[in-house]
């Protein structure tokens, strides 16, 4: 089978925003305790961090980390976690039916971020909270001192503000599971409310407001219509969710969702669009794809907690998920998507960084690995740093339940033009057949191949696990070549591979 891409130079798409590369941490399972803090652990810092999370989350080079919710946030006081750790109170997480010890509070959090290298996007609580927690919030966060709450992070031990950025109006609001859930016209206006409030405080933060959880919401897409008409000049992003499944064990249609993805983006982006010229406005409103991944592996063993038959535990197993081959080509495939519309998606976060839903897996007292999604997601993030290249693909397809004509071959391109290189990242979808692609490069100098890693493997389950961390690992591809202006490489069956090219 045969494949054939144009790549021009100026044919482009969007640079893309390095924060496509963002993840997320919530207050959830062992995401935080026995995932990023275990004081006990013999690789913990002096702050309790365990370092050998620390080093493969800085090994990513995770541009930011969003925090502390997810479901969590919409119940959740941050004052409960400030202050002098054996004074802070244990609370009923209602969202996940466990109990929050309070340990980690965004102070810790703040100096985790600093250790790895990341920024912090924070949450308020729009849930069981609303505009006054928001103000006094990022008071306490981001102003100097001198004032009732910038003084209380001085005595708590923190004397520069956190200085943060980017803050999300909520979670997942229109999801009845949210406590505080709320109609359209209800979250639009308090959305609007808190913004307004935010901004008289700095013009200059990134706000990002609630859209649909997932694009089988009953409400969606009016939601975001109804949403961005109380908010649009108040805003610079809506938030769109999506988790991937196979639950038929249907790798073709499993492997085609990424269309699903790509009609979500494109229908909210000219939503945007729709109400941006029914305001008569100039500003411009981007997406911030702030939940992504595969998450079903662990949905029954989830089961009895969710439902309250476990009691209130504190930082049970929750959510695990363990990867297998085939979540590599599905995050290859949305990591491409994502390039792909960079014109529109500004900030995309992977749910979650560690032990839940995540790349990331820890025992406690043990070792912490890569599970199989870590490799896409990192070669996305340390190599699709750059201009996004508007491709076009000619390649053979197959008919699925998101679309007719799903090409085998899925590819993103990008132009890192500082340092003159040019990274393609390719699935190839299909089963049984080997795909010999050609990209014609055009407008670029000729170049050398610098790069190629294949992910294949013969089993789609394969896992990685703490006795074996490299069952699913990249290794070295060969027979790429790139000559008299064209990149030739081999797809083998079922396969995700990154090729780099100087130019
Ligand atoms: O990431 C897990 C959960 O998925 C989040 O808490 C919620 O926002 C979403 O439904």
């Amino acid at each position: 089978m045969k494949a054939s891409v144009v790549a021009h130079k100026d044919f482009t798409v969007s640079k893309i925003d390095d924060r496509v590369y963002g993840a997320f941490l919530e207050h959830l399972g062992r995401a935080i305790y026995e995932g990023i803090y275990e004081p006990d652990h013999p690789s913990a810092d002096k702050n309790g961090m365990r370092g050998d999370v620390a080093k493969l989350v800085k090994d990513l080079n995770v541009p930011m980390v969003r925090y502390p919710g997810g479901n969590f946030v919409s119940a959740y006081n941050w004052e409960d976690g400030v202050g002098p750790r054996d004074e802070r109170p244990t609370r009923l997480d209602l969202a996940w039916h466990t109990s929050e010890s309070n340990a980690v509070g965004v102070h810790e959090f703040a100096d985790w971020c600093e250790t790895v290298g990341t920024e912090m996007m924070l949450a308020v609580n729009l849930g069981s909270r609303g505009v006054d927690d928001a103000r006094n919030f990022l008071e306490y966060v981001n102003h100097p001192g001198g004032t009732y709450w910038s003084d209380l992070r001085i005595k708590n031990g923190r004397k520069e503000p956190f200085d943060v950025k980017m803050w999300c109006l909520g979670n997942e609001m229109d999801g009845p599971w949210q406590v505080g859930h709320k109609d359209a016209d209800e979250y639009g206006k308090l959305a609007a409310n808190t913004a307004r409030a935010m901004r008289m405080f700095d013009s200059k933060l990134e706000l990002i407001v609630c859209g649909s959880s997932h694009a089988d919401m009953a409400s969606y897409p009016d939601w975001e219509r109804i949403v961005l008409e109380h908010t649009y000049e108040h805003v610079d992003h809506i938030s769109l969710h999506m988790y991937f499944a196979n639950r038929d064990k249907d790798t073709a249609n499993y492997l085609a969702l990424n269309h699903k993805l790509d009609r979500y983006i494109k229908t909210v982006a000219s939503t945007i669009t729709q109400v941006k010229n029914k305001k008569r406005s100039k500003r411009d409103v981007y997406i911030s794809f702030d939940e992504w991944n595969v998450w079903y592996h662990s949905n029954k063993q989830d089961r009895t907690i969710l439902e309250g038959n476990s009691g209130w535990p504190h930082a049970p197993g929750l959510l695990e998920d363990i990867y297998n081959f085939e979540d590599v080509l599905q995050v290859g495939l949305i990591l491409n998507t994502f390039i792909r519309n960079s014109d529109v998606v500004k900030i995309a976060c992977i749910a979650q960084l560690v032990n839940v839903i995540a790349p990331i897996m820890t025992e406690k007292g043990g070792p912490a690995w890569a599970q199989t999604i870590y490799y896409p997601y990192y070669f996305a993030s340390i190599f699709g740093r750059g201009t996004a290249l508007n491709l076009i693909v000619n390649s053979p397809g197959y008919d699925s339940k998101h679309a007719d004509n799903t090409p085998y071959v899925d590819v993103s391109g990008v132009h890192n033009e500082e340092e003159g290189t040019l990274s393609f990242f390719l699935v190839n979808r299909h089963g049984t057949d080997s795909i010999d692609v050609s990209v014609s490069l055009q407008g670029f100098a000729a170049g050398q191949i610098i790069d190629h890693q294949v992910m294949t493997h013969t089993n789609l389950e394969a896992v990685n696990t703490a006795k074996n961390q490299t069952e699913v690992a990249p290794r070295k591809g060969s027979g790429a070549k790139a000559e008299d202006g064209s990149l030739t490489v081999k797809l083998p069956p079922y396969s995700y591979q990154m090729v780099r090219v100087k130019v």
